[in-house]
């Protein structure tokens, strides 16, 4: 007897679309093929027109966020996982930041991390964030990859919020996590260009919400994303590059992967849907992230990139800060906390700007939505994929369906708007299964709360000699 049957559905994978039914049983996929050759199951559900795909893996959420710029974000890691499990996502990997100049150790930081998220009703993992980069936390680094989190991501920006990494600590990170068979990554800003920049606005008296974009243009981002690669390719080691916005990036990372250098990019969903038109709005503070929101021509060049295979995985960012929570420090842009709602409709919106308008096909909307995450960050074939062995974690989709974005309509409690209000959706996730067990259906959850569990990750053993994807 089986748990479930999906049937007449379209299962799609990176390489093919193909008409078949799947098995599950205990949480995994037992049996692929003809549903009438399957023992019978408790429950059969009819996925006619619907296509059949790995549950998302969203690479970057901010859940319980520690204070960043002086505010903690407004979602846990309940209402968090909850909602993102709604929108189609069976897994997050969230961050393990050590605190404004804490000397906790981030082995310390990663385990009250890991019992902070129980909570979270899909399954999750941790990328390392160390901001005190003391002898002994870079030696932790090793103990770390080792328990399952071998993923790093350092702030190449906010010194004066105590959390920037400088080039030592990013050069002693990258040998670190090439000797120990890690990844390491960063948020690529250029911090003296962006302090220059900022102050030289406010003097001239500018402190409207689109003058984010214009002092941490794009040349901020450029330069930076340049230093790493400089670095990676210095040490001999991979790089990631954590949710890149822009045009130049898309370049510099294609050039070096040509030159055979195992570089990966996140992009987010809001650099792929939204343009800096919304930091002109009158809820335009809302809209402020770093890096921030660019014009067009970028947004178009990163579609181009997820096409070329340079783009790899698209997390949403989520780090939600209700609108009273934007302005408690004050009104003027660089006050702003940083930082957007995005993981519960990251896999509709992204299907939506995708799939529905012709930009990807559906085999690279499921490598960008969760394969591709699961083979660079030490899931596959666990996650990633719907295979004989394989964690059932399903996102079933009506293309079919269509339906407006709204806070109304939102399940992020807490959070007053989206950046993704008014937008008309083609394309939405209608069932979510995680482990087996059906977690959302329709819009509404049916899961339990703590049923996510920590996922202990092992990356490619080549992960930082070849280009493994
Ligand atoms: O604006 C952003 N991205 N806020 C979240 C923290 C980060 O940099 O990822
Ligand atoms: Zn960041």
């Amino acid at each position: 007897m089986l748990d479930l049957i999906i049937k007449n559905g379209t299962v799609v994978s990176p390489e093919m679309s193909t008409q078949t039914d799947v098995g599950i049983k205990d949480g995994k996929v037992v049996m692929l093929g003809d549903a009438g050759d399957m023992p019978e199951a408790t429950r059969v559900i009819d996925a006619q027109g619907k296509y059949v795909l790995p549950g998302g893996i969203d690479t970057h959420t901010h859940f319980n966020n520690p204070p960043f710029m002086g505010i903690e974000s407004k979602a846990d890691f309940y209402v968090g996982s909850k909602a993102t499990a709604i929108g189609g996502t069976t897994t997050i990997i969230d961050f393990a930041i050590q605190g404004h100049y804490d000397t906790t150790l981030p082995m310390e930081v990663l385990e009250r991390r890991i019992d902070l998220a129980q909570r979270s009703v899909i399954d999750f993992g941790f990328h390392s964030v160390i901001t005190n980069p003391t002898a002994e936390a870079i030696k932790q680094m090793k103990e770390i990859i080792n328990f399952g989190a071998p993923s790093f991501k350092c702030f190449m920006t906010y010194r004066k919020d105590g959390i920037m990494a400088d080039d030592a600590a990013l050069y002693e990170s990258f040998l670190q996590t090439k000797e120990h068979g890690g990844i390491f990554g960063a948020h690529t800003e250029n911090d003296a260009l962006t302090v220059h920049n900022i102050e030289k606005a406010l003097n001239e008296g500018h402190h409207e919400p689109i003058w984010h974009a214009k002092t941490k243009n794009s040349l901020i981002e450029a330069e930076s994303i340049n230093r790493a690669l400089f670095f990676a390719e210095s040490v001999g080691a991979a790089f990631y590059d954590f949710h890149m916005s822009c045009l130049e990036g898309v370049k510099m990372v294609k050039k070096a992967r040509a030159k055979g250098q195992p570089i990966y990019a996140e992009t987010t969903t809001h650099y792929l849907t939204v343009t800096d038109e919304k930091l002109k709005g009158s809820d335009g503070i809302n809209y402020i992230c770093s890096p921030p929101l660019r014009t067009r021509e970028h947004v178009e060049s990163l579609w181009t990139g997820i096409n070329d295979g340079v783009v790899h995985t698209v997390g949403s960012d989520d780090c939600s800060f209700s609108t009273k929570q934007k302005t408690v420090g004050g009104t003027s842009f660089e006050k702003v906390p940083n930082g957007m709602p995005g993981a519960e409709f990251r896999m509709a919106m992204v299907f939506n700007e995708g799939v529905s308008k012709g930009r990807i096909n559906i085999n690279k909307y499921v490598a960008i939505t969760s394969t591709n995450a699961a083979k660079i960050l030490g899931l596959y074939p666990k996650k990633g994929i719907i295979a004989v062995g394989s964690d059932a974690d399903v996102v079933i989709i009506d293309p079919d369906l269509e339906k407006e974005i709204t806070i109304k309509g939102s399940n992020l409690d807490g959070v007053d708007w989206t950046p993704f209000e008014g937008t008309k959706v083609l394309g939405w996730p209608i069932m979510t299964i995680s482990k087996g067990k059906v977690i959302a259906e329709k819009g509404q959850f049916t899961g339990c709360r703590g049923t996510g569990e920590f996922l202990k990750r092992k990356l490619h053993p080549d992960i930082n000699s070849k280009i493994i994807l």
